[in-house]
């Protein structure tokens, strides 16, 4: 592919949560109808393209992660005609659509699973993985992704896998017929104009056929994800690229765990598998003590650069802060004290002009903040859910099990769309599917919209930098150096290409930090004013040769003066 027609390297993508975004006909859960009437909202934005999570026919185990048929929008979400329609009006506007590709398993009610099970002999039989013991036991001792064994029992004896929940039945892309039955279905929805896909765990199709246990030192079940992009899966997804994504102009991004630097560049080079596959290297500070101190944004900036370094010579990457995964990535980065307008608009400078495809989940643009779980029955999360009875099974503390779920659970990604103060923050007039959280009242879109200081209006600011003119050859092009790394707290790069070079400056701390130009930027020293392009504070402290960075000041400055005339 040329350059040319590598589009995305300069796109931001928007996530869409669907359940979550915006409902219009008051059942309290958001549809596809919805995500149209904001398209004026995405569009004044600035992004480029819509990642919808999972809107097909599901019973919504694992909200839409679940998929009975492939072909059928869910009802809740709307209708198929409802998807042609968002289709027409988003690329009316620009806008161009992605769709989860969710490959490695399908619903236990998907028809596949149904006669499957009902007919040990049926084609369909083929399409999963079945085994019979003879002990009664399950097969092996491998530990499914959100917990508990990856073995579930059919009331024929027979046993089969799921490397999530016991309704995500995997996917056996061993049998050609299966693969066959993939392939179509990705080009029917190529066909109906989408532009690509979100690939969901796809390093999780090729398993160890032998499916023997490992053997664990405390006696407990062995995890699954050790066997992520297990060899022999680069058959499949070459297959996979050559019958469906080459056919098309098409953009993919894999969310690929697991993926060994050695095969990077086979999943995200140049012609590799995928567009893209997002980088999950430094994805949270969890663990960190004190997200504040120095150590903790060392060990983060250590991280990041190491991961950026690696990729920005090996091919190409989806940078994020938040996804429906995980918790908000205020909290994720941040303690509570240093939740502010700064440190919000610091984080989303820091990733906006790292090397790859920036991705904005829903909500983030407004710093929208995890909320609190009171209880168990509070949490709607199908990994929650299970993992809460395997620990309660293993006398874990509740209140433990619940403080972790309140700092790190998935459903804190998943509450409504805060987009206005009116009942249930405008996102539905029905009982929201989900609670909504309880500072809506003064954190939301249509408040932001109307600040020029909010931080809604920084992220505007921050894509139509990173697209504009002025940089966007350096956004696809240019090198990626940590610079000052030195520097405990301070997490500084560069992006350089042809002469021109962009410096990201942020004081990830919450202190003042002194940085002696003529030390550290001479080539700014006496111009450093009319080099910026971004500040998340409305001046520069400075005395003299020494600038004083505010607490999570950020700063985008760019030089062009080695640049060729
Ligand atoms: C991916 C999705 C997650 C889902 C899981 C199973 O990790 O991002 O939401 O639960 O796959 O489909």
């Amino acid at each position: 592919m040329t350059a040319k027609e590598q589009w995305w390297k300069n796109a931001v993508v928007y996530q869409v949560y669907p359940r979550s975004f915006q409902d219009s006909n008051g059942d309290g859960v958001g549809d596809l109808k919805g995500i149209e009437e904001r398209l004026p909202y995405l569009h004044g934005l600035g992004i480029d393209v819509i990642w919808i999570s999972p809107i097909f026919k599901s019973p919504m185990d694992d909200n839409g992660y679940d998929i009975s048929d492939y072909y059928q929008i869910d009802p809740v979400f709307g209708t198929n005609d409802d998807m042609d329609s968002l289709i027409r009006a988003a690329k009316e506007l620009g806008i161009r659509i992605i769709l989860d590709l969710v490959v490695n398993h399908c619903s236990d009610e998907h028809e596949w699973f149904r006669r499957a099970s009902e007919d040990e002999y049926s084609v369909e039989a083929g399409y999963f993985y079945f085994k019979r013991t003879s002990d009664g036991k399950a097969p092996n001792n491998w530990r499914s992704n959100f917990g508990g064994s990856v073995w579930s029992r059919l009331a024929d004896g027979r046993w089969y896998y799921h490397t999530f929940s016991p309704k995500q039945p995997d996917l056996n892309w061993e049998n050609p017929l299966l693969r066959k039955e993939i392939y179509k279905m990705v080009n029917w929805w190529l066909e109906k104009g989408i532009v690509g896909f979100r690939v969901d765990a796809i390093t999780f199709i090729k398993k160890d056929l032998s499916f023997q246990s490992v053997e664990t030192e405390d006696g407990k079940l062995y995890p699954v994800e050790n066997f992520e992009n297990y060899p022999g899966i680069n058959n499949f997804l070459s297959e996979l690229k050559r019958e469906t994504f080459d056919r098309y102009e098409c953009f993919t991004v894999a969310e690929a765990p697991g993926v060994r630097n050695e095969d990077f560049s086979k999943y995200a080079g140049d012609d590799g598998f995928f567009s893209m596959i997002f980088d999950f290297a430094w994805e949270s500070m969890e663990g960190e003590k004190d997200k504040s101190s120095v150590e903790a944004v060392e060990r983060l900036k250590q991280k990041l650069f190491t991961s950026q370094q690696f990729i920005s010579r090996h091919g190409w990457c989806g940078v994020f802060i938040e996804n429906h995964d995980q918790a908000r990535c205020l909290n994720r980065y941040l303690e509570q004290k240093d939740r502010n307008y700064y440190s919000a608009s610091a984080l989303a400078t820091l990733y906006f002009f790292l090397y790859g495809t920036p991705y904005i989940y829903e909500g983030q643009e407004i710093g929208m903040e995890n909320t609190v779980w009171n209880n168990v029955d509070e949490l709607d999360d199908t990994r929650a859910k299970i993992i809460w009875k395997e620990k309660q099974g293993q006398g874990e503390d509740e209140k433990e099990l619940l403080r972790y779920f309140n700092d790190w659970g998935r459903d804190n990604a998943r509450t409504p769309m805060q987009w206005n103060d009116d009942k249930n923050a405008g996102f539905t007039t029905g009982k929201p599917w989900m609670k909504v959280q309880s500072n809506y009242k003064k954190l939301n879109v249509a408040k932001q919209s109307r600040d020029q200081n909010s931080l809604l209006s920084f992220y505007k600011k921050l894509i139509k930098l990173r697209k504009g003119e002025l940089l966007k050859d350096i956004m696809i092009n240019g090198e990626f150096y940590p610079i000052w790394e030195a520097q405990g707290g301070l997490i500084a790069y560069q992006r350089v290409y042809k002469g021109k070079t962009v410096t990201v400056l942020v004081n990830f701390t919450n202190a003042e930090y002194g940085l002696n130009l003529e030390t550290f930027a001479p080539w700014v020293s006496d111009s450093l004013e009319e080099k910026i392009l971004l500040n998340n504070y409305q001046a520069i402290r400075r005395s003299d040769q020494v600038i004083f960075l505010q607490p999570y000041q950020a700063l985008v400055v760019i030089d062009t003066a080695g640049q060729e005339k």
